[in-house]
């Protein structure tokens, strides 16, 4: 392991320590599953690491009937299970006290007085300073109507406000198309101002996601080759090898252009392609993804035929257990067309990325979980060690591994050792785990639960991004609209997906990277 810690790693660039400021975090669904294996673990860890601000307080606001202690065994049940951090007594006891819970009715004016009268007392006892967070984990259609109600109830503060904040955290789906995505940004729009709506991408609050810029841009050696002169194409992967599991009811809506493509894999394409942003700044690095969005070229009805693949999981077997196939998932329609896997080619048309194709697929139930970006570069002359057409060098492949196991990994060419000159395909890697120990990375939410108390939207989505993106994912469901499917292919699950992903990245010359 190299020896980092005991450098001082802050002298190395930019130093960026956030400053999250006391505050209640009111969870709203703080029963589902969500809050228990997510959120509250993430707390738990902030405060295991001493990164909480001195005056917090996490009330569980949800239907489920609950005491405050029954809430706490809740919590600890999920830190046990999910945390990244062992539970121990003594930092559990610490972070127990600043936990509560008010069963609440989302649609009874009556439960956020309850909820006012409670803040206002849970404030005081652990000294917030009033600060408010509302952390919406509830279905979408939910949210138009809890949000009047805080207002109603007068718990929230203007933006204008300085002396204390009121902000609000929404959750994924955020919106079904364009115009639902827009219904709900009104509905938030018309309680709170932008500035105080946190919309979350979990992906953003990944490390290695975030590390995606500062390779990029902390490096002099990557940016002059970056544009359409020298990459011929990025494959973007998200694969997973759960299944639906519990989340049929949601799932059936969504799929994975929703569920996967319309929020990480865009975002992704956003690190990937922006331009250099000229400050670390929520509003520039925003604006700058959003200009990708805008450069996304849309599908017109020929691409569907070769460069939209959408298919479903069939029977199979996934670490050598037998699972069933999508339409025999329990909840599961069992003539469903909701696809469990896409694979697209698509265009970001600027002047740097002209004519380089980007790949990008996801899938449940595939071979392995892995997500990883590959900038493939172009291969060298057809010259001294590349004149054999028949067995030609393989070219340069970057490769910034988001999970698991994450790294960034270069593939250039060796000389094998011999008198011969035969040269073989090599890798240069980096992981973060051997570099800085197993335990280093935080797990997103707590990066994210951070982030909204310190007040940096960087990490966030504006609006205009999110519904520049469902412009974009627009065009491919009119597509679908206009010609239905009564199924779709399939692919085995534990498998890398139909054939017809194969097809269409190879009748480009081009193929799907082993992960
Ligand atoms: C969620 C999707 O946003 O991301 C899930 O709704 C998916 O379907 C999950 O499983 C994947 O997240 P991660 O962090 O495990 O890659």
């Amino acid at each position: 392991m190299a020896d980092y810690q005991n450098e001082n790693p802050l002298t190395v660039g930019l130093e960026k320590t956030l400053h999250p400021q006391p505050c209640s975090l009111v969870i709203f669904g703080g029963s589902g599953d969500l809050s228990r294996r997510k959120l509250l673990p993430a707390l738990y860890n902030l405060a295991f690491d001493g990164l909480l601000p001195t005056g917090f307080a996490a009330i569980g606001f949800a239907r489920s009937e609950m005491a405050d202690h029954e809430f706490r065994a809740f919590a600890a049940e999920g830190v046990q299970k999910f945390s990244r951090r062992r539970y121990e007594a003594t930092h559990w006891q610490d972070f127990e006290r600043s936990l509560f819970y008010r069963t609440a009715s989302f649609e009874d004016p009556k439960s956020y007085a309850e909820l006012k009268a409670a803040l206002e007392a849970i404030e005081s006892q652990r000294a917030t300073l009033g600060n408010r967070v509302f952390y919406l984990a509830i279905p979408p259609t939910m949210i138009g109507l809890c949000v009047k109600q805080l207002q109603a109830a007068g718990l929230i503060y203007p933006a204008k406000q300085t002396d204390r904040f009121s902000r609000i955290v929404v959750e994924k789906p955020l919106g079904r198309d364009l115009e639902t995505a827009r219904k709900l940004n009104d509905e938030l729009g018309e309680v709170f101002d932008e500035s105080q709506i946190y919309r979350i991408d979990h992906y953003l609050g990944k490390e290695t996601v975030q590390n995606i810029l500062v390779m990029r841009f902390g490096n002099s050696i990557f940016e002059p080759l970056w544009d359409q002169k020298n990459i011929d194409h990025v494959q973007i992967t998200v694969a997973e090898e759960e299944g639906v599991g519990t989340r049929a009811g949601y799932y059936e809506e969504a799929g994975a252009l929703r569920d996967i493509v319309q929020n990480h894999i865009l975002q992704l394409v956003c690190m990937t392609a922006m331009e250099p942003p000229y400050q670390m700044n929520a509003e520039v690095i925003r604006s700058h993804k959003l200009e990708v969005l805008r450069c996304l070229r849309p599908m017109v009805d020929e691409d569907f035929q070769r460069y939209v693949v959408r298919a479903q999981y069939a029977a199979g077997y996934c670490r050598g257990v037998e699972v069933p196939g999508y339409r025999n998932e329990q909840g599961i329609r069992p003539d469903s067309t909701t696809e469990t896997y896409i694979a697209m080619r698509v265009f970001v048309d600027n002047w740097r990325w002209a004519g380089v194709p980007f790949y990008l697929r996801t899938g449940k139930r595939m071979a392995k979980r892995a997500t990883e970006i590959t900038v493939q570069y172009k291969t060298v002359p057809r010259v001294l060690f590349n004149v054999d057409a028949a067995n030609p060098l393989e070219p340069n492949a970057l490769s910034l591994r988001i999970q698991p196991d994450e790294g960034i990994s270069l593939r250039i060419s060796a000389k094998l050792p011999g008198p011969k000159v035969r040269i073989y395909p090599v890798k240069m890697d980096f992981r973060y785990g051997s570099t800085f120990g197993a335990q280093a990375s935080p797990e997103a939410y707590e990066r994210l639960l951070l982030e909204v108390m310190a007040g940096d939207a960087t990490l966030f989505m504006r609006r205009d991004e999110v519904e520049a993106a469902w412009q974009w994912i627009s065009s491919i469901q009119q597509g679908w609209a206009r010609n239905p499917a009564k199924w779709l292919p399939e692919y085995k699950a534990g498998t890398w997906g139909p054939v017809e992903a194969d097809r269409l990245i190879e009748s480009d010359g081009r193929q799907w990277r082993t992960l």
